[in-house]
């Protein structure tokens, strides 16, 4: 379907600890805004019930400033997008409510958006978009997936984590190092002054072919930890030899899979999305993957990466192109309905 004339979009993100409002033109951004509750740190990870409390805070102001930014009013708008889920069920409400209330109060139509699609079609807000089919892997706090993209409506899941998510592992690591939440930036920060060959953590090889695993690599960093370092006292070179190790055996677990999937699927494009996309050696990796097949690598800009609107609101518009629109009754989901995504072969 496509529409005479451009529509204003607002999209609403809320599953996490980001609350996020954007304001597109088409696919075009006006406006994505950004609260992340940092907050959390002093607990060690993201406290349920203070996410949704600070969403509620946060998300009328935003919706505000986001207008103001965009030049709109909230007349102006003409459909509403909001993450219904995967996502904490209070900090999703808050977000969802919110929208369909808009959308009620404005008799606006409503998309709920899942927040993987979300992510796996954030490579269609860069200037350079991604051509389909296309290769994308998610790699953020929750979820690891390798995925095949035919169009906008086929998407088909190659291979997941069997236990960790990749930015999970991170975290995980980043705690036992004494770096604390979120471990990405970090151990990435850390990574950056050690030799990165100075240890051989091992990965885990899997039966199935596209699958993932990390929780062994995460083992096997804390038993380094236990015999080397006692007393968990680590000396900061030897701190920075272990981020890096551990990131080199993490990404590299990534790309063996990547390469493997672009040995046996054609594709256009390879696009690596979610918060862990934030990583720079994941990044030149990728467009080296990328170089090598000769295909297109779209990876988005770092506010892209991380939980944003943006991508929700795009991802409603191309629902809504297609012909979607929800009922206020949805409602919020914590986890990937199984089968969600569907299968090759
Ligand atoms: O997509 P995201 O913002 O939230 C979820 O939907 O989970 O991803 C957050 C994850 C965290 O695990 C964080 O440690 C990781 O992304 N992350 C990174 C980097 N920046 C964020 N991991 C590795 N390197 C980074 N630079
Ligand atoms: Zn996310």
């Amino acid at each position: 379907m496509s529409f005479s004339r451009k529509l204003n979009i607002l999209g609403i993100e809320s599953s996490c600890d980001e609350t996020s409002v954007a304001i597109l033109v088409n696919d075009e951004v006006k406006s994505n805004l950004i609260s992340s509750q940092y907050f959390h740190k002093a607990y060690g990870g993201v406290v349920p019930e203070l996410s949704s409390r600070a969403h509620l805070q946060m998300v009328k102001p935003l919706v505000d400033s986001a207008l103001q930014t965009a030049n709109l009013n909230l007349n102006d708008i003409d459909l509403i997008a909001a993450t219904a889920g995967p996502g904490l069920i209070g900090a999703l409400l808050v977000g969802l409510t919110f929208a369909k209330g808009l959308s009620f109060s404005l008799s606006k139509p409503f998309v709920a958006v899942n927040h993987i699609e979300g992510h796996i079609f954030s490579g269609f807000l860069m200037e350079q978009k991604p051509e389909f089919p296309m290769l994308v892997l998610v790699v953020s706090g929750g979820h690891t997936l390798l995925l095949y993209v035919e169009s906008f409506t086929k998407i088909f899941l190659l291979g997941t984590t069997v236990d960790d998510a990749a930015g999970e592992a991170f975290d995980k690591v980043s705690k036992l190092l004494g770096f604390g939440y979120p471990g990405g930036p970090q151990i990435e920060t850390s990574a950056l002054k050690g030799n990165e060959k100075s240890i051989k953590f091992p990965v885990a090889e899997l039966k199935d072919e596209y699958n993932f695993s990390f929780s062994g690599l995460k083992t096997s960093v804390l038993r380094y930890v236990q015999n080397n370092f006692p007393d968990r006292k680590i000396p900061e070179s030897d701190l920075n030899n272990i981020s890096a190790s551990f990131q080199k055996a993490l990404i590299d677990a990534l790309v063996q899979k990547v390469n493997l999937a672009l040995n046996n699927y054609e594709v256009k494009s390879l696009s690596l999305v979610g918060g862990v996309a934030a990583n720079k050696k994941l990044r030149n990796e990728f467009n080296n993957l990328a170089e090598k097949f000769r295909i297109s690598s779209v990876i988005p800009s770092i506010d892209y990466c991380s939980d944003n609107a943006a991508m929700i609101a795009l991802r409603g518009f191309q629902l809504y192109q297609n012909g979607n629109k929800d009922s206020l009754n949805v409602a919020p989901y914590p986890s990937i309905p199984e089968n969600y995504f569907l299968k090759l072969k």
